[in-house]
């Protein structure tokens, strides 16, 4: 095991995940662990994280300084190698200039096990307020920066080793060598990590949590509440009961998929709740897109917590929450960090439901998730499937909603994604999908005149949906799909790509 201190950084998941990535265990602590807890835990090496404080302000976090005692190795990243120094006898100060982005690292010619590999110059990823003023006894510089002397020291004979800039970030380009280095080299962890372990420690954990408990998990199709919910039922069978809500909205086949997928291929306890026609009724005659979600949210919540009521005593409500959901509301560990968006999945829990939360993703990111749903044996399908709005159709079937206009969105949809996934670039769009819009316009079919409806195309790349380009399809992908949609949809006689970005458009067009 490698530990990784939260200082209540931003990356002390994203510090995790790279070690894992190393075959290593990692798992973080929050910083106030004491040298006893850590000791116990009986790590091959230590990692403090970096975190928002500064270490000359008063109160700011700081390790229980047994650790310094332990003869584990340590290796700290910019706030940590800040507290590292300071509790060894260094100093730290506030520089008029900050430093944020990009710096060139310099190596002094020194033998570090640190730098293996390093090349002279190589790009690191800086971003601190406060900077080393001198550096404890026993320590040496082994890389500096332009703006920063001591970028990289190393008290070599106690193993500490700190370092000013984030080797995590993908944006300093030897990082992954850096931590290598650390993990492999200096603490020497024994690469017996992948997944299958992560399996087994999520299931006892989940055992011990829930001990003869019952556990409640809504599913939504998508690949994030799959996995937690056959994660779940692995680790604790008929103990979790999962709802899932047909709102009437979904894609073609889903819910289909879902009840085969999960009652039959995994016999897990489904409750299946048909509201087809309460959402139809409920959006009967409603176009206006705030109006919409607000109808579906509130419908969606009162169906599953009436399900939830006829589950029997529940105690736990299992969420696929994910380290990136959780990144931006606290710190995950509970540490320090500024809160900077608070995030919820089920919009407010009825006040006589008293569930505890079982987030048995919360480490994981995404492309983690979707290795997981693999060694889980979910199929792929499900596990690399495009993001859905919990709106579903209904934000995307624009003016009125009925059945009919839901079932030709359905086709619609089904053919763009078929046509996608046929020419192998499913996995290189963030996202696609359809709308039926609310014009109809004129054609001709045979020597008929057709008056019919008009839908439009979408797929987009994204890192995170926060922006978005337009895919730049071969224009043949297109050219298939719209002769194919104006053929076999009936009612439809007129399809659109469309090529507006995030910003200005967002990825749904309500
Ligand atoms: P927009 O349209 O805002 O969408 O660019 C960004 C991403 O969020 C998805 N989305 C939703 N997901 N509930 C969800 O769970 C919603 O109400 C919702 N609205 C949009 C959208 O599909 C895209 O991936």
């Amino acid at each position: 095991t490698v530990v990784v201190l939260d200082f209540g950084a931003q990356y002390s998941q994203l510090i995790a995940r790279r070690v894992r990535e190393l075959h290593v265990y990692s798992q973080i602590v929050p910083y106030t662990i004491s040298a006893e807890e850590l000791k116990q835990m009986q790590p091959k090496g230590i990692i403090f994280s970096g975190g928002p404080a500064s270490v000359s302000a008063e109160g700011s976090p700081r390790p229980d300084a047994a650790i310094y005692d332990l003869g584990i190795p340590i290796l700290g990243i910019c706030y940590g190698l800040q507290v590292l120094s300071v509790q060894n006898g260094g100093s730290v100060q506030r520089p008029e200039k900050r430093e944020y982005g990009f710096a060139d690292l310099q190596l002094l010619g020194k033998d570090s096990v640190l730098l293996r590999g390093i090349s002279e110059n190589s790009r690191v990823w800086m971003s601190h307020g406060d900077s080393v003023m001198s550096i404890p006894a026993g320590f040496e510089t082994t890389g500096s920066t332009f703006n920063c002397p001591y970028t990289v020291i190393e008290n070599a004979g106690k193993q500490f080793y700190g370092v000013q800039f984030h080797p995590e970030v993908v944006h300093s380009a030897q990082g992954k060598q850096i931590l290598s280095n650390f993990v492999l080299t200096v603490c020497k962890a024994a690469t017996d990590w992948d997944m299958g372990s992560f399996v087994n420690t999520a299931i006892e954990d989940i055992r011990s949590k829930v001990g003869d408990k019952q556990v409640l998990c809504g599913l939504s199709g998508g690949v994030d509440s799959a996995v937690a919910a056959v994660l779940i039922h692995r680790a604790i069978g008929d103990q979790l009961v999962c709802v899932f809500v047909n709102n009437g909205l979904l894609r073609k086949g889903e819910a289909e998929m879902v009840q085969k997928v999960f009652r039959d291929n995994y016999n897990i306890r489904l409750q299946y709740a048909d509201a087809e026609q309460a959402f139809l009724s409920a959006l009967h005659g409603v176009s206006e897109p705030e109006a919409k979600r607000k109808i579906i949210g509130k419908l969606f919540v009162d169906t599953f917590y009436n399900e939830a009521r006829n589950a029997g005593e529940i105690s736990f409500l299992a969420q696929g929450t994910l380290y990136p959901d959780v990144i931006e509301s606290k710190s995950p560990s509970g540490g320090p960090s500024a809160t900077i968006k608070s995030h919820h999945n089920v919009g407010g829990l009825p006040e006589d439901l008293k569930w505890e939360l079982l987030e048995p993703l919360r480490e994981l990111f995404k492309d983690e998730v979707r290795q997981l749903g693999r060694e889980l044996g979910l199929p792929e399908e499900m596990v690399t499937r495009h993001p859905f709005p919990g709106p579903g159709l209904g934000v995307r079937c624009v003016g009125e909603i009925t059945k009919e206009r839901l079932d030709t969105l359905r086709d619609v949809d089904a053919i763009f994604i078929d046509e996608i996934r046929k020419a192998g670039l499913y996995d290189d769009i963030w996202q696609a999908l359809a709308c039926l819009l609310p014009v109809k316009s004129v054609g001709v079919q045979g020597d008929e005149r057709t008056y019919e409806e008009v839908c439009s195309l979408r797929a987009v790349t994204s890192e995170d949906a926060m922006t978005a380009d337009w895919f730049r399809f071969p224009p043949e992908v297109l050219q298939r799909a719209s002769s194919r949609i104006c053929n076999e949809v009936s009612g439809v006689n007129r399809v659109l790509y469309d090529i507006t970005s995030k910003p200005p458009g967002t990825i749904e067009w309500e």
